[in-house]
């Protein structure tokens, strides 16, 4: 990796490794951020998000791994629940929370490592990950799935929307079913309870992507 800016060196997180998405692409996370929106950067929650909250889905204390500029977080936020942003790009937060203020949504935004979610000393009963499972490689879910499991209350929901695999025009890290209920497995104390097919919308497909949309039970 080079020093220049945006690359690894202005993580903020020293000592982090970098994730196989930095890896290939020599970039830090936080670089996304630095030259406008980031292509799954839509400016508003995803659909599915919004569907979801309309259903009842968010209950508890909720966690949101991977927030970015925090469009869902604050959706949800904005409803009345008790929501914690968190996400390793510095810049991406200080987006989030400057939308937070403008809008006047109470709603916590925290830097944290999602393969180290332990360290934020706290658990919740719902989490959501939108787009940050599929940018993992199979080497790295193990522990990341673990991090969401010292996080998440025993009978809670995550909530899972990754890019899926077997269409066309997906997005760039298409996820199988078998692979989601291959890291999601009941010996890792979860159960995956539907996987169904959605979108993910992004700035560059007109009208989303297909994904997965998963809720898995902490059992
Ligand atoms: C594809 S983006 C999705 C952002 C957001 N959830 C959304 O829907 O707009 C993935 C996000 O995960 C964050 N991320 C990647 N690796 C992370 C890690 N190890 N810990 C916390 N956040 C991470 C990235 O910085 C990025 O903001």
């Amino acid at each position: 990796m080079s020093e220049q800016s945006g690359t690894l060196a202005d993580d903020p997180f020293i000592g982090r490794q970098p994730t196989s998405h930095e890896r290939l692409s020599g970039l830090s996370w936080d670089a996304s951020y630095h030259d406008g929106p980031a292509p799954w950067d839509i400016g508003q929650p995803q659909p599915a998000i919004v569907r979801l909250a309309s259903e009842g889905g968010f209950a508890g204390a909720v966690l949101d791994a991977g927030c970015g500029t925090g469009e869902n977080t604050l959706h949800v936020a904005s409803l009345g629940l008790s929501v914690l942003g968190v996400d390793v790009a510095a810049t991406a937060l200080a987006i989030a929370r400057a939308k937070a203020d403008d809008r006047g949504i109470k709603v916590e935004f925290a830097a944290a490592d999602a393969f180290q979610l332990e360290c934020l000393g706290r658990r919740f009963e719902t989490v959501l990950d939108c787009g940050l499972f599929h940018s993992f490689d199979g080497d790295e879910r193990p522990g990341y799935v673990a991090s969401l499991a010292s996080v998440t209350e025993h009978d809670g929901t995550l909530y899972v929307l990754c890019f899926s695999d077997g269409v066309p025009d997906t997005g760039p890290h298409p996820i199988t079913q078998e692979e989601l209920r291959a890291a999601f497995n009941p010996s890792d104390g979860w159960n995956v309870a539907a996987v169904e097919p959605d979108r993910i919308h992004t700035r560059y497909h007109d009208d989303g992507a297909p994904a997965w949309f998963a809720t898995i039970k902490r059992i």
